[in-house]
């Protein structure tokens, strides 16, 4: 796939077909993705790829504890966000629920929006990323963003979609106690991952995007 088209196409997929993803194929995506940069080649991801039964637990896991009213883990919220960035938050779920037929009125429905966020969209696949905690949370959040977008990118080459969610880890000790992963490591990302369902609304979402102009500065062009 083009590298201009992959960075233009590439958005987050929030229903999967059932199909597994070959382990091959999610080996090849990570192997690539290896070459993301990272603060002085720190390299301080730790992936898990998250497939099968033990997938199966953590959306399980996940779902119970959203319906007992366990509080996430607010590392994994990314808020409170204020002013235009909570605007920009309403004009995506706005976009997303018009998508599902959700009213903002219906409260189960949304509620039924956020279990199927804590069930991985339904994702065949999930991988976590974590960092060791001797990494200093600078280096540790810049160098698992590039990651990520990175395993997204090159997710597309082979048909697949994914949705980098926060939502994924919104129970650290569900995912520690399925995973392994230990205490000493932060969970910093969950990445679902799949082949797209194409027919599933939210799947035409396209968020929008500031324009050249308001995001770009130019100091010192002459043009
Ligand atoms: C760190 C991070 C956490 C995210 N967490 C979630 C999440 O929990 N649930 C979700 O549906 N999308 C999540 N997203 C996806 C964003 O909503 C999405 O990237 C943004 O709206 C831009 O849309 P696009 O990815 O379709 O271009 C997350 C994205 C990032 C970068």
């Amino acid at each position: 796939m083009d590298l201009m088209e992959a960075v233009r196409i590439r958005k987050s997929i929030r229903g999967f077909k059932p199909d597994p993803v070959p382990q091959a194929v999610i080996a090849e995506i990570l192997s690539a993705a290896l070459c993301a940069p990272s603060p002085v080649n720190t390299q301080p991801w730790e992936i898990t790829v998250v497939t099968g039964k033990a997938l199966e637990a953590l959306k399980q896991a996940n779902m119970e504890l959203l319906q007992s009213g366990a509080a996430a883990d607010p590392h994994a919220q990314y808020g409170p966000h204020t002013g235009v960035y909570r605007k920009r938050q309403v004009d995506l779920a706005i976009q997303l629920f018009q998508l599902m037929g959700i009213r903002k009125e219906d409260q189960d429905r949304r509620a039924g929006w956020t279990a199927l966020g804590c069930r991985l969209f339904d994702a065949p696949a999930a991988i976590i990323i974590a960092v060791d905690e001797a990494v200093g949370e600078w280096s540790a959040l810049f160098s698992v963003g590039s990651i990520a977008q990175t395993i997204a990118l090159a997710a597309l080459n082979y048909g697949l979609g994914t949705c980098i969610q926060g939502q994924a880890i919104a129970y650290p000790e569900a995912v520690r106690r399925i995973t392994g992963i230990a205490a000493s490591k932060r969970l910093i990302i969950g990445i679902a991952l799949g082949y797209p369902d194409f027919d599933f609304p939210a799947n035409r979402v396209q968020a929008d995007r500031l324009s050249l102009e308001t995001a770009v500065k130019w100091c010192g062009s002459e043009e």
